[in-house]
C-alpha cells in the first residue's frame, strides 16, 4: 500500500497506518510505542463519559497521555447522550486532546443495552446529534463503527454518509457486523461502498494480519488507510515494517521499555499485568515458548517478571 500522510480536519497524520483502540492494551506506553513505530494515530482505550462525569479514577487514567513532540492525542469516548458527550468533550479531561473518536462499534451486551457503542448504529438521529455535540468542543471528531448490526442487513455506506453530514472528520469501519463480534472474515466490500459514498477519509479495520493483507484490504476497499487491531499486539513491528519506520529494538527490549513506562505512570500491579498480557500475545507465534505460559501468569514481582521475560524472549533473540 502507499504510505502517506493524511489530513483529518485541521490535522496532518504522519501516516495512514493507524493503531486501533484496544481496551486493556492501548494505555499510554503502548500508544507511545505505536507512534514510534510510525502509526499515524493510536487511540486511547474507550473511556465511558458517564464514568468520567463522576470523575472515576480508573477511567481518568485511561486518558493519561504521552507528551511527545508531534504526537497527536486521540481519545475514544463511549456514551449515548449528546449532552454528556458535549460536556465531557469540552471538559478539562480532554483539554490536551486533539481528536475525539466516538465509539459506535462496541458490541458488548451491556453497552448495547445502554444505547451506547454499536447501538448508535440503530439510532442515526442520535448518533448524528452526538457527532454535532462533540464538534462543539472545536476538536477534530472521528467515528469508529462496524458494518451494521446483523450480517444479512449491513449499511456501512448509509451510516458513513450520516457521519459525514453531521460533521465527522474521519470514519473507521471495522468490517464486521455486531453479530459477528470479533470473528469471521470482514466484509471489506461494505467498506468499499462506504468509501465511495463519502469524501472524508475512511479507514479500513478488521482481520489485517500481514503486509500482504494490508495491501489487499487497501486494494479491495479503496480506503485512505488501514487500522491494525489484535495482530499488532502479537507483532507490533508490523507497523514499522509497513510504514518504513526505523526501529531497532527487539521484542524483549521493547517489553522492558513498556514495563518501565508502565511503572512510571501506573501501579506495579497494573504494570506487571499489562506487560504479562503483551508478552502472552508476543508468545503466540514464537515456537517453544508455550511451556513458560504458566510461569508468566504466576509472576508476582518485577524481578520475577523480568526473569521470565528473558527466559522467553532474550535468549531466542540473541541467536
Ligand atoms: C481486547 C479488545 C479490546 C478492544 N477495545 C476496543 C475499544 O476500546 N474501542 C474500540 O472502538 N474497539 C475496541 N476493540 C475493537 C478493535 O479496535 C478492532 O476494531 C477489532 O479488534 C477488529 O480489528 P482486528 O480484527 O484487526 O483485531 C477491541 C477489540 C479487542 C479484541
Amino acid at each position: 500500500m502507499e504510505i502517506k500522510k493524511i489530513h483529518v480536519g485541521s490535522l496532518l497524520l504522519q501516516s495512514n497506518v493507524l493503531m486501533a483502540p484496544l481496551a486493556g492494551y492501548t494505555c499510554l506506553p503502548f500508544r507511545m510505542l505505536a507512534h514510534q513505530l510510525g502509526a499515524g494515530l493510536c487511540f486511547t482505550e474507550m473511556a465511558s463519559v458517564n464514568a468520567l462525569k463522576y470523575k472515576d479514577r480508573a477511567t481518568r487514567q485511561l486518558l493519561y497521555r504521552p507528551e511527545l513532540p508531534n504526537y497527536i492525542n486521540a481519545a475514544q469516548l463511549l456514551g449515548g447522550s449528546p449532552y454528556i458527550m458535549e460536556y465531557i468533550a469540552k471538559s478539562e479531561f480532554l483539554k490536551d486532546y486533539d481528536i475525539i473518536d466516538i465509539n459506535m462499534g462496541c458490541p458488548v451486551p451491556n453497552v448495547f443495552k445502554s444505547g451506547e457503542g454499536c447501538a448508535l448504529m440503530l439510532d442515526m438521529p442520535r448518533a448524528a446529534s452526538i457527532i454535532r455535540a462533540c464538534k462543539k468542543s472545536g476538536k477534530v471528531v472521528t467515528v469508529k463503527c462496524r458494518t451494521g448490526i446483523k450480517e444479512d442487513a449491513m449499511f456501512a455506506a448509509e451510516f458513513a454518509r450520516m457521519c459525514e453530514d453531521a460533521g465527522a472528520d474521519l470514519i473507521t469501519i471495522h468490517g464486521r457486523s455486531r453479530s459477528m463480534m470479533y470473528d469471521g472474515i470482514p466484509y471489506y466490500e461494505e467498506i468499499r461502498l462506504a468509501k465511495a459514498a463519502v469524501s472524508i477519509p475512511v479507514i479500513a479495520n478488521g482481520g489485517i494480519h500481514s503486509i500482504a493483507s494490508a495491501n489487499q484490504v487497501m486494494e479491495e476497499t479503496g480506503a485512505d488507510g488501514i487500522m491494525f487491531g489484535r495482530y499488532a499486539l502479537e507483532n507490533p513491528f508490523i507497523i514499522s515494517k509497513l510504514t518504513g519506520t526505523r526501529y531497532e529494538k527487539s521484542f524483549f527490549e521493547t517489553l522492558l521499555d513498556q514495563f518501565e513506562l508502565a511503572l512510571k505512570f501506573y501501579t506495579e500491579t497494573y504494570a506487571i499485568n499489562y506487560v504479562r498480557k503483551l508478552a502472552a500475545n508476543g508468545m503466540k507465534k514464537r515456537k517453544g515458548t508455550k511451556k513458560y505460559k504458566e510461569q508468566l501468569y504466576q509472576v508476582g514481582s518485577q524481578e520475577e517478571l523480568i526473569e521470565v521475560l528473558s527466559l522467553i524472549f532474550a535468549e531466542k533473540e540473541q541467536n
